[in-house]
């Protein structure tokens, strides 16, 4: 069994709906006054045992960079064993991710990908005003810290009916992970082993993640967090301009996702929309796509979800090790049904990727499934909705009697920002707040 009680709910709790949230960042100037605040954060972050928050309106979760580890000063021998892509950061990993371009880190919103980003505090309430007082309540406890910098804020917050931006459904498919309790949503999935989502437990390759000393690492995981800035009217023009009717317009839209913008899976519904089942959690995850599907002619193998989660699709690999937990949280204000030209807001996606190894998990998704469509027989072709396509990306819609094939397509998502953080067990925040060193 999974020690939920120590666990951050962040880690495997899907949040409440509806709601908004806020990401703090914060930079640790001073070792000493830096452990105080790992004592604060222990006493207010909530456990994924007792989702209802210890103050009943607002749940907090709080991760540390590889700096944030360091500013303190947690010695080099425990620094070292945590994982090679988390001691490099994910500005580092740059190119392998495709924040490439537009989305290079020397593009990216300041301090984001820089050595001051140690703390990431995760807000989560049912409504602004108690999310703001809990803020405020917050600030208190830190500004009178000399020491510790709030140095940058995301607001974000669920749209109607869980949308992202683009207008599709999301937080749709999630894994179930053995021991904790907690139902996944595909019946036809097999749960995983806990050690692929927190450290400490064995994971699918029968490995056991660990760091010394122990209690720093156990039941704690890893978060890759990333604010993806989107470009609606782009992406809505593209559809536009590739389609004779709206009919046709919302069935691209399915074809490049995988889904209908309700959430309905093109897997059980291929030809018209279906919004019941869209928001029906117990059928609209209940799907594999091999024996029905190998040819991608209902779901294409190019597709956002077939992509980052080919279920049982004969491809290059093993999928189940490369699962992940995700948070997507949007921000920003949504741009009014039918505007095709921008606005110039900005509006996306906070992504975090919750799991316990960053390369085969984020870092492989990433660059291999969603970057390059060699493991499905696509060559060079990228993900249409999110790939980084510069602005020559190839999308193949499997049909018969012919194929259709689509060039020229754009980057719709650019990376504005991004780090790679550990989110502590309960009993790791006390440990690193009565550090000695
Ligand atoms: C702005 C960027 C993104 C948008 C708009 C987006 C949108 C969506 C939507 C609408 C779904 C279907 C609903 C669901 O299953 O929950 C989905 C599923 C998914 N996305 Fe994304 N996504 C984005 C970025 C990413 C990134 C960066 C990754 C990983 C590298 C990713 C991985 C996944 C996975 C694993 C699924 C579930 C697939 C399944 O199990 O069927 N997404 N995304």
């Amino acid at each position: 069994m999974l020690e939920l009680d120590d666990i951050q709910s962040g880690v495997l709790r899907p949040r409440p709906a509806p709601y908004v949230a806020t990401y703090i960042a914060l930079r640790i100037d001073d070792a000493r006054a830096g452990r105080e605040l790992m004592k604060h954060i222990s006493e207010a972050v909530t456990s994924a045992a007792n989702p209802e928050s210890p103050r009943a309106d607002t749940w907090v979760s709080a991760a540390l960079s590889y700096q944030g580890l360091k500013a303190l000063c947690v010695p080099q021998e425990s620094l070292n064993s945590f994982s090679w892509e988390f001691r490099q950061g994910m500005a580092a990993q740059a190119k392998d991710l495709g924040d490439v371009g537009e989305s290079d880190p020397k593009n990216w919103e300041k301090p984001l990908g820089g050595p001051d980003v140690h703390v990431i505090i995760v807000a989560v309430s049912p409504d602004a005003d108690q999310l703001e007082a809990a803020v405020a309540r917050a600030r208190k406890t830190y500004q009178q810290m000399t020491g510790i910098e709030a140095i940058w804020r995301q607001n974000c917050h669920a749209l109607p009916n869980e949308k992202e931006p683009f207008g599709y459904r999301d937080g749709i498919s999630h894994p179930a992970i053995e021991g904790s309790g907690i139902p996944g949503t595909n019946p036809h999935e097999q749960p995983l082993k806990a050690g692929e989502f927190v450290l400490g437990y064995a994971d699918e390759l029968g490995g056991v993640q660990k760091t010394t000393p122990e209690i720093l690492g156990r039941n704690g995981t890893y978060v890759a967090f990333r604010k993806l800035h989107q470009r609606v009217a782009d992406f809505r023009r593209f559809l536009k301009t590739n389609s004779n009717s709206s009919d046709d317009e919302e069935l691209l839209a399915a074809k490049m996702m995988g889904r209908w913008r309700s959430g309905a899976p093109l897997a059980l519904c291929p030809f018209h929309d279906d919004a019941q089942l869209g928001a029906d959690p117990h059928r609209n995850n209940a799907f594999m796509f091999e024996e029905d599907d190998r040819a991608g002619l209902k779901t294409p193998g190019g597709s956002h979800i077939r992509r980052t989660n080919p279920r049982d699709a004969s491809i290059a690999g093993f999928a189940r090790i490369h699962r992940m937990i995700r948070r997507g949280t949007a921000y920003g204000p949504l741009l009014p049904e039918g505007i095709l030209e921008d606005d110039g807001a900005d509006r996306g996606l906070m992504f975090a990727f919750v799991g316990a190894h960053i390369g085969r998990q984020f870092e492989f998704v990433q660059s291999q499934w969603v970057n390059d469509g060699v493991f499905f027989g696509a060559g060079d072709d990228k993900d249409p909705v999110i790939g980084s396509n510069g602005s020559g990306g190839n999308f193949t819609v499997p049909r018969k009697p012919v194929r259709r094939r689509m060039q020229g397509i754009p980057n719709f998502v650019i990376t504005r920002g991004g780090e790679y953080c550990f989110m502590p067990s309960l009993s790791a925040l006390r440990w690193l707040a009565n550090l000695q060193t």
